[in-house]
């Protein structure tokens, strides 16, 4: 004979729903259930006995369900492991951000393309030839040295390109004029200081047609880099020496803002532009005298360094996510 009392002690002291739901399925199984047996067994049982045993049998199943029901609403209430507590703050989830600078290269996409310059690329490992000779800096030329390469060992001629502008050339062997283009990249040399690392980001332009003028390239450069910036700033343009523009120009910003810093009130160099030299123009096979127009080269390190006050170029690369998650 089944002890009932000791089920209901059981149930009494329960510490969780699993735990309930075993006992509920040991006694009440419609299989093999104790009390389903038991009930189903009665038929047997002599008539005389009968009538009593299922009275008790049936008080015992009463008594077992609703101790089972009222166990459940106990535990239910928060400190069973198997319940969902729809009060439980879960950890929200992180998402990742672009960092600065694709950032920035996507937005010098869509600035430029607005305006109907075409996107180009080009290799980060460059013949000499397209790096300096085809952009009018032969290999005695001094202008060289303001660009401390990077030359890759045992292949010979080939350089880490130092600038983007070598993509002007790749572009205009490929293209008929008239035409638009940008090339945003990384470029490489020998230089590390708080503006200057060996390896930073650049975004080249090149705009060629029939009658493309200084007033042409000043226009899009300001245009262009106020809204890259996002804000209005001073710009002043300067007279500069680039060997594959004549005439060359340097364009400053004025670093401005509320960061103490020395730099505070001076001008920053951005980049080089000016109208394409001639040579340039028949090195890649268009005629100087029929087509005409303007080159730009920027870095990317440096409007950023403007825009969100950095003082220091190498904070974009640490990887320091203290740094970058404030952007
Ligand atoms: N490539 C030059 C540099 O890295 C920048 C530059 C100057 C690019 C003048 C140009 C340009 O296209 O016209 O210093």
């Amino acid at each position: 004979m089944t002890n009932w009392s000791d089920y209901e002690q059981r149930i009494t002291r329960a510490q969780s729903s699993a735990e309930l739901d075993a006992i509920d399925h040991e006694l009440f199984s419609r299989k093999a259930g104790l009390m389903t047996e038991a009930l189903k067994a009665l038929k047997d049982i002599d008539a005389d006995k009968r009538k009593e045993t299922a009275k008790d049998l049936n008080m015992w199943k009463g008594k077992l369900s609703s101790a089972l029901e009222e166990k459940h609403k106990e535990l239910g209430g928060g400190n069973n492991n198997d319940a969902f507590d729809i009060t439980l703050d879960l950890p929200t989830q992180e998402r990742g951000h672009l960092h600065l600078i694709p950032e920035f290269i996507r937005k010098v996409e869509e600035v430029f393309g607005r305006m109907g310059f075409d996107t180009a690329d080009g290799p980060e490992i460059e013949t000499e030839e397209y790096n300096f000779n085809k952009l009018n800096v032969p290999s005695d030329h001094p202008a060289r040295d303001s660009q401390d390469t990077f030359w890759i060992e045992g292949v010979k001629n080939t350089v880490l390109r130092t600038q983007t502008s070598p993509v002007q050339i790749r572009y205009m062997l490929e293209h008929k004029p008239p035409f638009r283009m940008i090339c945003p990249g990384k470029v490489y040399r020998k230089d590390s200081d708080a503006t200057h690392s060996p390896m930073f980001h650049q975004f080249e332009g090149l705009m060629i047609g029939k009658d493309i003028s200084l007033a042409n390239l000043k226009g899009v450069l300001v245009t262009a880099l106020t809204e890259l910036i996002g804000r209005e700033v001073e710009f002043r343009f300067r007279t500069g020496y680039f060997p594959f523009v004549e005439p060359g120009l340097e364009m400053d910003m004025m670093w401005q803002g509320d960061i103490e810093d020395s730099r505070e009130g001076r001008w920053l160099e951005m980049g080089g532009c000016g109208m394409v030299h001639p040579n340039v123009l028949n090195n890649v096979g268009i005629d100087p005298n029929e087509w005409q127009g303007f080159a730009f080269g920027f870095g990317i390190e440096r409007p950023l360094m403007i825009k969100h006050q950095i003082p220091d170029l190498r904070s974009f690369y640490e990887g320091d996510l203290r740094f970058l998650r404030q952007f």
